[in-house]
């Protein structure tokens, strides 16, 4: 599958498309600066062996099956409406976290951003609780895999991205409808939060037991 990453340059963007491509997947790694972004495909892809290329958001929007948006929360509302020719219709996978500049408890950042694409496309919710340093390591020191958190109100986008969170290494925790991040988006501060507590190593996961 071609994965199209925004802001794929950043940490998590990175993360992602490593452990992607090692699963077999063409990566797109899309930036406001391409020539900086190419630099790092290249460099993922003679990590990993796979294809990896680069280029502007646009492109990256167009080009990708399913389509990552991996860009500070703030920098949406803007990007978004630009998008909406490349985007209409696709798999969304919203990252983003807003930390409170939505109405915390009534809405989501991923609520927000779809309103603010203005065309329907298929929005999941999902990594948003799962720190880029443990994308290299989603099995814990202790042996434990660590859960994500994903959402949805479309079955079969969540199946295609339970999957891909497998392909990471996590263990796809599904959490309900798209609005359930409402609460993921509060798991957040409190997440850093006990991780600062826990000698601030970004290796703090939240993890279901059943
Ligand atoms: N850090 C974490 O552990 C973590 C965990 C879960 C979720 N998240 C969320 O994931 C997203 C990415 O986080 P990150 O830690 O990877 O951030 P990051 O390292 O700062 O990377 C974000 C990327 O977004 C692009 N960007 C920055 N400002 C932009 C703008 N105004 N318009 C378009 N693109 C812009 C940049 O790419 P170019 O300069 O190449 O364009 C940058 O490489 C954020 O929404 C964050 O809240 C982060």
């Amino acid at each position: 599958m071609q994965i199209g990453i925004l802001g794929g340059t950043g940490r998590m963007g990175r993360g992602l498309a490593k452990r992607w491509s090692l699963a077999g997947h063409s990566l797109f790694i899309g930036s406001r600066t391409p020539d900086r972004a190419q630099i790092i495909a290249q460099e993922i892809a003679r990590e990993t062996g796979g294809s990896v290329q680069a280029g502007d958001l646009k492109t990256c929007a167009r080009v990708g099956e399913v389509v990552v948006l991996s860009i500070p929360y703030r920098a949406c509302p803007s990007l978004l409406p630009t998008l909406q020719e490349e985007l209409a219709g696709k798999v969304i996978i919203d990252i983003t976290n807003p930390f409170g500049a939505v109405k915390e408890g009534q809405t989501s950042g991923v609520e927000e951003n779809a309103r603010a694409l203005g065309v329907s496309a298929r929005w999941v919710a999902a990594f948003k609780t799962n720190f880029w340093a443990t994308l290299d390591q989603p099995v814990n020191k202790d042996g434990i895999v660590r859960d994500c958190f994903y959402c949805g109100d479309d079955l079969e986008a969540k199946n295609l991205i339970a999957e891909l969170i497998r392909q990471v290494g996590y263990r796809p925790v599904d959490c309900g409808p798209l609005s359930s991040a409402r609460v993921l988006d509060l798991m957040v501060p409190l997440m850093i939060e006990i991780d600062r507590h826990l000698g601030g190593n970004h290796q703090s996961s939240w993890k279901i037991l059943d």
